[in-house]
């Protein structure tokens, strides 16, 4: 091409492109990374008989590997229009979760939020083996996700601001949004800096906490004394506090995120992905592998 000759870009193309550059993306869950870590964690501990009934729902298109469909349901969300709030619960800015006061859709409806969704779709798969009208495969992969959101503190954020996504911010020198900086920034910024860009190493070091650093914190994150529903809600309490000591502390419109907060914010990170993961394994082989006294089916709440 000649030094002078300048390409036009046609004018929608321009406009989309400025478009891109100053509004700050919105972010609608953990990203498909934080996703896929959470599952690839889960993974590891199934009992065989989880895994097996695992491997049958899968669709074909999975590869035999639930972490690949984990993502699935962000890419649904405007089209399962219904299952939006199912992504997220808010607070009247209170750093208190209450199920009775806060899980609900836009119209009142109860239930309608993560935690009533988490409930719903475990009680669903508890019908795996017998006739049933729902679909399982769809079921797993909603379970699969919404475990995952529920662990990002500010799926568990206040109302006013939309769990931070109205929160406008720059996460070093770039635009984003609060939100967008807990599903996302936070991650692609430790995967850069400490796993030589690999998520695969990433994951592999939070395996390895797992069976050294947080050995014997596991015990305690898998403890759910609630016999007749998830310990979803309890997820969602930690969530709020996490929020507000953690993602909201210190942050106002407009300001700058950077070293200071990354470093104090990335190990709540890596420890939720991880909880998550052992917390879904742990829903998983009670459903599909649960001793008598966890054979009664879960209740949304
Ligand atoms: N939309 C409104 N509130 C939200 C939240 N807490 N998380 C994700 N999306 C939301
Ligand atoms: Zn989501
Ligand atoms: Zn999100």
């Amino acid at each position: 091409m000649a030094p002078h000759q300048r390409v036009l870009l046609p004018f929608p193309l321009v406009f989309l492109l400025l478009l891109l550059l100053v509004v700050p993306p919105r972010a609608d869950a953990w990203g498909k990374e934080g996703h896929i870590m959470v599952c690839k964690i889960a993974e590891k501990y199934l009992s065989e008989k989880a895994a097996a009934a695992v491997q049958a729902l899968l669709p074909e298109s999975a590869g035999g590997e639930l972490s690949t469909v984990c993502p699935w349901a962000d890419t649904v969300r405007w089209h399962y229009h219904w299952a939006s709030p199912l992504h997220y619960v808010n607070t009247p800015q209170v750093c208190n979760f209450k199920y009775s006061r806060d899980c609900h859709n836009s119209r009142g409806q109860q239930g309608m939020c993560v935690v009533g969704a988490i409930n719903n779709y475990t009680d669903q798969l508890y019908s795996y083996g017998q006739k049933t009208s729902y679909n399982l495969t769809e079921s797993l992969m909603f379970l699969a996700h919404f475990v995952g959101d529920v662990h990002q503190p500010l799926h568990v954020g206040f109302e006013d601001d939309e769990g931070g996504n109205t929160i406008t911010v720059h996460w070093y020198r770039r635009k984003a949004n609060l939100h967008h900086v807990w599903d996302v920034s936070i991650i692609d910024t430790a995967i850069k800096d400490f796993y030589n860009k690999s998520m695969d190493t990433m994951v592999e070091t939070l395996k390895m906490n797992l069976t050294d650093g947080w050995s014997d914190d596991i015990t305690h994150w898998e403890n759910c004394e609630n016999k007749h529903a998830t310990c979803a809600n309890d997820y969602a309490i930690e969530s709020i506090h996490y929020s507000c000591n953690y993602a909201y502390k210190d942050v106002e419109q407009g300001i700058t995120l950077g070293d200071d907060y990354f470093f104090t914010r990335y190990p709540i990170v890596e420890k939720r992905l991880a909880q998550a993961g052992i917390r879904l394994a742990l829903i998983l082989n009670r459903i599909f592998d649960g001793d008598k006294a966890d054979d009664i089916p879960l209740r949304v709440q």
